[in-house]
């Protein structure tokens, strides 16, 4: 097994484990001796995969891997134990862990593992496929909005994407938001939901287009939002199979379904990338964006997930970065579909619960959101009336 072909990293302090690790990496692994070595390691490199050795399965050390999987959702992180309980499993799962492998450590197993990952994800959307009532080409569409990087701007993007897709003719717009512990997206619009997602996660034994329905919360434009759990807590009720179960009961009745998402390269995100039509990469004009933009992806070759669906969209696009186009191109082997440049005026319609297409639908940032609109739907039409008039909102 090539070590370069997985930017592996392998973190313990046991020195019989490293050992045992580097004989079995043909003796140039890159090792760290502590989570905070490890971090720094991260930090200044290419690491995609990190084997995390049996030092680190107490209880406080998994914390410490958690901050290493936030500090880099695109990892994937595998713990080696002596004894893989089912306890164990949930509290790495929890901290960002993709899998959980016995000690001693062979090659097939880390090799299954990272298999493993990939393959949970599909076994789990062929189980939960509900039969189709209506013929592909009348299903609706699923675009799920990711980042690899948090703050790159995916709810504006969500937000605004659906508030323009509204304005397509005879067509029925969804946005569900999967940012299970965080989702600001009935924030964004000023919405005050009487039913979440969590409604809907105890019902799915029952779960239908028209029960799904009522616990939808309607926007003054017509958008109907899933919306996330109330509190952070409440995320643990939502699982996977369950929110693709919700998906694909919305996709009987709405012609779009957006998805917007936490930043985390997770089960639940692979889940959503293979289920969507269009996944929009956003990707904000720094370094840190671009280079996590980057791990994601190669993970998602890795890990064997076709990336043909997926389209980057830069944020923040006019920003006084040293970076041009060209360079972030070549750096993430993809084309750059649409740009948002950056404006002041996007803060101000967040805070006042307007989203910018609806409040500045003439400003450069609304055109840009209506550019990556028209890679799903072709031309959008103009706003119904002018905003406060007779059809706008105050
Ligand atoms: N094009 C832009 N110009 C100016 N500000 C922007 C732009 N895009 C996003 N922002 C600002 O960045 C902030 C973060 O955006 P947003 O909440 O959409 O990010 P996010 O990716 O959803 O974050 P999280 O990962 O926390 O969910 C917003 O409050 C907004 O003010
Ligand atoms: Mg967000």
């Amino acid at each position: 097994m090539s070590m370069a072909e997985h930017n592996l990293l392998v973190v313990d302090r046991d020195d019989d484990f490293v050992s045992g690790a580097k004989e079995l990496f043909d003796g140039s692994l890159p090792i760290a001796r502590s989570l905070e070595e490890a971090s720094q390691t991260v930090e200044s490199g290419d690491v995609r995969l990190i084997l995390v050795g049996p030092s680190y399965t107490g209880d406080s050390q998994i914390e410490e891997i958690r901050n290493l999987h936030n500090q880099d959702p695109a990892l994937v992180l595998i713990l080696v134990a002596e004894e893989v309980t089912a306890d164990l499993l949930r509290k790495g799962m929890r901290a960002g862990v993709s899998d959980v492998i016995e000690s001693p450590l062979d090659e097939s197993k880390i090799e299954a593992a990272i298999e493993q990952f990939a393959h949970d994800v599909l076994k789990r959307k062929s189980a939960v496929a509900t039969p189709d009532t209506r013929s592909p080409s009348d299903r609706g569409q699923v675009i799920t909005i990711m980042s690899a990087k948090g703050g790159s701007g995916k709810t504006v993007l969500a937000t605004n994407l659906a508030l323009l897709l509204t304005r397509v003719p005879d067509k029925k717009v969804a946005l569900v938001d999967a940012d299970l512990q965080f989702g600001d997206v009935c924030l964004v619009l000023q919405l005050e939901p009487r039913f979440t997602m969590v409604n809907a996660a105890h019902e799915l034994h029952q779960l239908d287009g028209e029960l799904l329905d009522s616990l939808l919360t309607e926007h003054p434009s017509g958008l109907k939002v899933l919306a996330a759990p109330l509190e952070p807590a409440f995320a643990d009720d939502i699982t996977t199979a369950g929110l693709m179960q919700m998906i694909d009961a919305l996709r009987e009745n709405y012609d779009y379904v957006l998805i917007d998402t936490a930043s985390l390269l997770d089960e639940l995100i692979l889940s959503l990338i293979e289920k969507s039509d269009h996944v929009m990469m956003l990707v904000d004009m720094d370094l840190p964006s671009v280079k996590n933009a980057k791990l994601a992806l190669e993970t998602l070759r890795l890990l064997k997930f076709s990336t043909a669906n997926v389209q980057l969209i830069m944020n923040r696009s006019n920003s006084k970065s040293k970076l041009d186009n060209k360079e972030i191109e070549s750096a993430l082997k993809m084309e750059i579909s649409a740009a948002i440049p950056s404006d002041a005026i996007v803060a101000a319609s967040v805070n006042e619960g307007r989203p910018v297409v609806e409040t500045d639908p003439k400003s450069k940032v609304a055109k840009g959101l209506e550019d990556v609109a028209e890679l799903i739907a072709g031309k959008i039409p103009e706003p119904a009336g002018k905003s406060g008039g007779l059809f706008g909102r105050k």
